[in-house]
């Protein structure tokens, strides 16, 4: 992502005056608040889900459970999509699914949702914080690599943090807004430290890296349909792998572990009834059949943000990373990165007090009460720092149809 040159020019106290000047010169003024992202259901919606309630096919078995299936996967390329009831828990899945046990250590990036971090300990391990890259927003997967040799030694056939004594059993890297991480890299520091890889791709459903989909690198992806994302299923979400033992432990452990039988209740391990129910599902088949027109909304829209933000100074639009064709989920900007806080909530101030909904990047998790003595990387600043100057800006596929 090449953030561009800050100007010179320009004072603090018209920051927030030129950033909604900005914003504004492309949606025009707003006399009701925009969200952030609305959904938009103005395809086969009604139909599908009609069809769910006249069948009466409204709960964890149906077909549209597995048309929504062979659909993502078909989207996506891989070889195993599982839908489950929402992004959390495919993540949790994901790290079961690649063997990460209780007491284990996983690499997380402090520039997440929680969910990401959440997922983590719902296993029973620890998040173990890593920095992100101002390139990507994603994992910085040099400085994970010199973290990895600096704190991995070897004991008992696994990879053991030696300064907590905890084994660290998996890495998760996320899309952020959309944007794909620098996914090549990050599988080799992978490969060399013998780790699986997570890909939690709940942000980047549309988004390719030289073409291929985001989540389908790691040896398990996950993706959300939360109402807030470029499809949505009302909550949902689904598990990415090409294993396909992975891909049939996903839908077993999703389905309680129940084992396959006419009649009989038998479960054979502890499950999550975790299954997408059909009538979500439905309405994820209308969704995903409008997926390429959402997405090309959606970089038309950034496109257009690029370009309003491209003379103002000491901001930058946040684009795409290189050799990547971002779905732009939630467009952002960066303040310079001299900017403080302050300055960061007095732009946040100025775009809502104009009902243009607008929003910082999430608390870091080193920072969230449950987390605060979580293992990390003695440097999280590049984290910080986006933290402290990033906003992001109403991205709804919608906008882009009053561009001018
Ligand atoms: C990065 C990230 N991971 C995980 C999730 C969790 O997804 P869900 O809300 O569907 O549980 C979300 C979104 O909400 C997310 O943005």
């Amino acid at each position: 992502m090449s953030i561009e040159a800050f100007q010179t020019v320009g004072i603090d106290a018209s920051l927030a005056d030129a950033v909604l000047a900005a914003v504004q010169s492309v949606l025009g003024p707003a006399q009701q608040a925009l969200p952030l992202h609305e959904p938009e259901f103005a395809g086969r919606e009604w139909d599908y889900v009609k069809d769910c309630i006249d069948t009466g096919w409204v709960s964890s078995a149906g077909v549209y459970v597995d048309r929504f299936e062979s659909d993502l996967a078909a989207v996506t390329g891989a070889k195993h999509a599982v839908a489950v009831v929402n992004g959390t828990a495919a993540l949790h899945l994901a790290l079961l699914l690649v063997g990460v046990r209780p007491g284990d250590e996983v690499i997380v990036p402090t520039l997440t949702f929680v969910a990401t971090a959440n997922a983590v300990a719902y296993c029973g391990a620890v998040p173990h914080f890593a920095d992100a890259s101002f390139a990507t927003l994603a994992l910085d997967a040099d400085r994970l690599d010199q973290h990895l040799n600096y704190i991995l030694e070897s004991g008992g056939g696994r990879k053991i943090n030696r300064l907590t004594g905890r084994p660290i059993a998996a890495v998760v890297v996320m899309h952020t807004f959309g944007h794909p991480a620098e996914i090549e890299k990050v599988i080799e520091v992978c490969a060399r430290h013998d780790m699986p890889l997570v890909e939690d791709a709940a942000e980047a459903l549309g988004s390719t890296w030289r073409g291929r989909h985001c989540g389908t690198f790691g040896t398990v992806g996950t993706l959300s349909f939360n109402g807030n994302k470029v499809v949505t299923t009302g909550g949902g979400g689904a598990v990415l792998t090409d294993d396909p033992t992975i891909g049939e432990r996903a839908k077993h452990l999703s389905t309680t572990a129940k084992v396959a039988h006419p009649w009989l209740y038998m479960h054979d391990e502890i499950g999550f009834n975790y299954r997408l129910p059909n009538i979500n599902a439905a309405l994820g088949c209308a969704q995903l059949e409008q997926l390429p027109r959402f997405v090309a909304e959606k970089r038309r829209l950034a496109e257009a943000y690029a370009t309003a933000f491209a003379s103002i100074a000491r901001v930058s639009f946040v684009h795409e990373p290189p050799d990547s064709c971002s779905n732009y989920w939630l467009n952002a900007i960066l303040l310079d990165s001299s900017e403080s806080l302050a300055m960061r909530d007095s732009v946040l101030e100025r775009l809502n007090g104009a009902n243009l909904m607008a929003r910082p990047a999430w608390t870091l998790m080193h920072r969230l009460a449950p987390y605060v003595s979580a293992p990390r990387m003695a440097d999280l600043s590049v984290s910080e720092t986006i933290e402290r100057t990033l906003i992001n800006l109403p991205s709804s596929p919608r906008l882009a149809r009053s561009l001018a």
